[in-house]
């Protein structure tokens, strides 16, 4: 029979690749697809609305509960989880075994496979590959820093701490890192990376981007000031 060691090859590799899915690099495009699933209840572009459960742009690796304007279980906001990679594929596996009493009513995704590719898919969600924040202009964002910021920070390499930490080098970098400077609990603990989504987010409103930061910063409202200081703010490496 012909067809027969070709069907044998294909079950060996199917086997193995079930055996090798714990750690096995997922196909985003899979991963799309299987993310329909999850788009009953949750929008997935940057700055989508919260539904039934919250916006998930740029939800790996980012802190649980922490989703602006959203209104979670008390255990979800307590649970003190960072959805690094694991922790996401535990909780889409079996919501309830992650956090027990989770609002999230979703049976879960038994196979390895589909987590992987899901896990693929939701990294491909982030600011960098996102047209959506605008670009910029250093040169206003100076001014903007001018207006906004400087009565609590410092900008320039080396600068002094103000009321709030020195700002030199901050986009890209992990939260709450300035050496001497005391932050609010929230911010230590937030396990926040300043990337633009982030920076954006915060800027906007830093007390509903993150509940009990000692910011006492009313937010840029215009988009192109965001847009602005953004920029200003990268090129101070
Ligand atoms: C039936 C509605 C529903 C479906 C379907 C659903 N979710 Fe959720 N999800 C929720 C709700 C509600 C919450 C808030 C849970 C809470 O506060 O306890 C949530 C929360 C989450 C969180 C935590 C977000 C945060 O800000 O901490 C993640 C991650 C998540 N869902 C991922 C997914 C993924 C991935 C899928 C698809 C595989 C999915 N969800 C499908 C309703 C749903
Ligand atoms: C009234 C004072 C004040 C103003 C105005 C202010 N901030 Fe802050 N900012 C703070 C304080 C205080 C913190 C520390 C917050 C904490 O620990 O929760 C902070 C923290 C930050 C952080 C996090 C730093 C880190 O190390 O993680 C960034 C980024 C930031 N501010 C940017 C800005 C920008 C940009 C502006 C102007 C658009 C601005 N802030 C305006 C007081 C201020």
């Amino acid at each position: 029979m012909k067809l027969k060691p070709i069907f044998t090859i294909c079950t060996v590799a199917g086997f193995l690749a079930i055996n090798s899915s714990a750690m096995a690099a997922g196909d985003a495009s899979k991963g799309e697809k299987l993310a329909k699933k999850c788009q009953a209840c949750h929008t997935l572009t940057e700055g989508g609305k919260n539904r039934l459960g919250p916006n998930l742009f740029g939800i790996l690796n980012q802190p649980a509960g922490k989703v602006a304007g959203y209104k979670y279980s008390k255990a979800m906001a307590a649970s003190g989880l960072i959805w690094d990679p694991a922790t996401f594929s535990d909780f889409v596996a079996k919501p309830k075994k992650v956090v027990k009493r989770t609002k999230m009513s979703f049976a879960g995704l038994k196979k390895a496979t589909q987590r992987a590719d899901l896990l693929a898919y939701f990294e491909t969600l982030r600011g960098a590959n996102s047209a959506k924040i605008a670009v910029g202009n250093a040169e206003d964002g100076k001014t903007v820093a001018t207006k906004h910021c400087i009565v609590c920070h410092s900008f320039e390499k080396g600068g002094k701490v103000v009321f709030g930490p020195n700002l030199f080098d901050m986009a890209g970098k992990p939260a709450a890192a300035i050496a001497g400077f005391k932050y609010s609990d929230a911010l230590k603990n937030s396990g926040l990376t300043w990337t633009d989504n982030n920076l954006v987010g915060f800027l906007a409103d830093p007390e509903q981007f993150l509940k009990g930061t000692t910011a006492r910063f009313p937010g840029l409202k215009s988009a192109k000031d965001k847009a602005d200081i953004l920029a200003y703010m990268k090129t101070l490496k």
